[in-house]
């Protein structure tokens, strides 16, 4: 298939609800280079952008293209129609067929793989499901999100475990500095270590792979935060290591809000306690832990058209274009004197979220006036070493919108 071809299959009409009908192979970057002006655009119209502001704060949720949203709305109708007939008869199949295609995404067998509603369900059944006793450690880092350190705390009020907590450096010298300092808080006590694939207030990518053989030479487990990374970055979890895997589908993959995976290795199932009492499976079924109830089955059914979306882009082409826009805004101000980039220079430890601040403005007050001067939607980030905006481009974003945080970042610093 040559560019134009491939173009064509993202004309506005040829995403609508046929997209699951045909998804072509992935083109190479050589083939089309990263900054491809006209493939962006036509990706642009696919998303309805609201006009008061330039939207740069997709992190916290990654709004569905409409194509996508049509694909949503038409499975809300069937849904509605065939009503309890559906839940009865297609409802569990049309899921297991959805987590079929996750779990190929990912690269696991899907019986180590659940759809949850999000990574908050994921990592909680994990962190709760582990049988605690007084005095075991966890490791984790300030710069962890909040929803999994409190349910550390509870942990910690209800079972006597101790957290300990370290904190990641914005700038690290090596994979080996930020694998050390994991590897210096654990003890004999440790059983489990969590860490976030992508640091959601800077960006940063952590060196997972070699932190989960670090930790494992030392016999604890390791739980990864992969809010931010799935669909963002391409691995697979077999590269990884890891025991315990959990992600948003309604960042990256762009899928309705409301879905999340649980990944657990084959062998770590049986021992997890259930959050929800489900006594219908066997110890080491994974489906054991995904009793929750009625939920929106048309968030589900839509994970398909997704993915379809996502493999139409193509994973590779998706990553290179969020660093692509990630490093054409931080290259212009990251030698500024007043002004910090939270995230690393190496391309490898950052793809399209970055954090800035401006020395002499906190974080609340950027956000406010990048908003009501430049009308530009951001979210502050003032905790732990981190101290700006995070700035969440997504793949309709253009350089020209690039630009105009470019100077009012500029403007805002002299
Ligand atoms: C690193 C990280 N973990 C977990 C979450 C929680 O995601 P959710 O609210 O979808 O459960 C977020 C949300 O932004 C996040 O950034």
């Amino acid at each position: 298939m040559n560019k134009r071809e491939f173009l064509q299959t993202f004309t506005a009409s040829s995403l609508g609800l046929a997209i699951e009908a045909k998804t072509p192979k992935n083109l190479d970057n050589a083939q089309f280079p990263i900054d491809e002006t006209q493939f962006w655009n036509e990706i642009r119209k696919n998303y309805r952008l609201k006009p008061d502001y330039i939207n740069l704060e997709n992190g916290y949720y990654s709004f569905i293209p409409q194509s996508t949203l049509e694909a949503f709305v038409e499975n809300v109708r069937e849904i509605n129609f065939q009503a309890s007939y559906y839940m009865r008869t297609r409802q569990f199949d049309d899921k297991n067929e959805a987590k079929s295609e996750l779990a190929d995404l990912i690269g696991c067998s899907p019986d180590e793989l659940i759809i949850t509603r999000n990574t908050t369900e994921s990592l909680d059944t994990v962190i709760a499901g582990i049988e605690w006793k007084a005095g075991d450690e966890a490791v984790m880092a300030m710069q962890d999100y909040g929803a999994m350190l409190d349910m550390f705390r509870l942990q910690e009020k209800r079972h006597g475990i101790v957290n300990k907590i370290i904190s990641i450096p914005n700038h690290p010298k090596s994979d080996e500095e930020i694998v050390d300092l994991y590897a210096n808080a654990i003890t004999s006590k440790t059983r489990l270590l969590m860490v976030c694939h992508m640091v959601n207030i800077t960006g940063q990518i952590l060196p997972i792979k070699k932190i989960c053989e670090m930790a494992h030479q030392r016999g604890v487990e390791v739980m990864v935060d992969g809010a931010h990374a799935f669909a963002h970055i391409q691995f697979k979890i077999s590269d990884l290591g890891c025991d315990y895997y959990g992600s948003s589908l309604h960042k990256w993959l762009s899928v309705p809000l409301g879905a999340g995976i649980l990944y657990v290795k084959k062998d770590k199932i049986a021992k997890l306690w259930q959050m929800y009492g489900d006594m219908g499976y066997a110890q080491d079924d994974i489906r054991k832990l995904n009793h929750t109830g009625t939920h929106p089955v048309h968030t589900d059914l839509t994970i398909k058209h997704a993915i379809a979306y996502y493999k139409k882009l193509g994973a590779e082409r998706k990553e290179h274009r969020l660093r692509f826009l990630q490093e054409y805004w931080t290259k212009k101000v990251r030698h500024h004197p007043n002004i910090v980039v939270n995230t690393p220079i190496e391309s490898h430890r950052a793809c399209g979220i970055a954090n800035v601040g401006i020395k002499h403005i906190k974080a609340g007050d950027l956000a406010k006036i990048l908003l009501e001067k430049y009308k530009i939607w951001t979210v502050a980030i003032d905790y732990a070493n981190v101290q700006g905006c995070r700035i969440t481009p997504n793949i309709y974003t253009t350089t020209e919108e690039l630009d105009v945080l470019v100077k009012a970042l500029k403007e805002l610093a002299s």
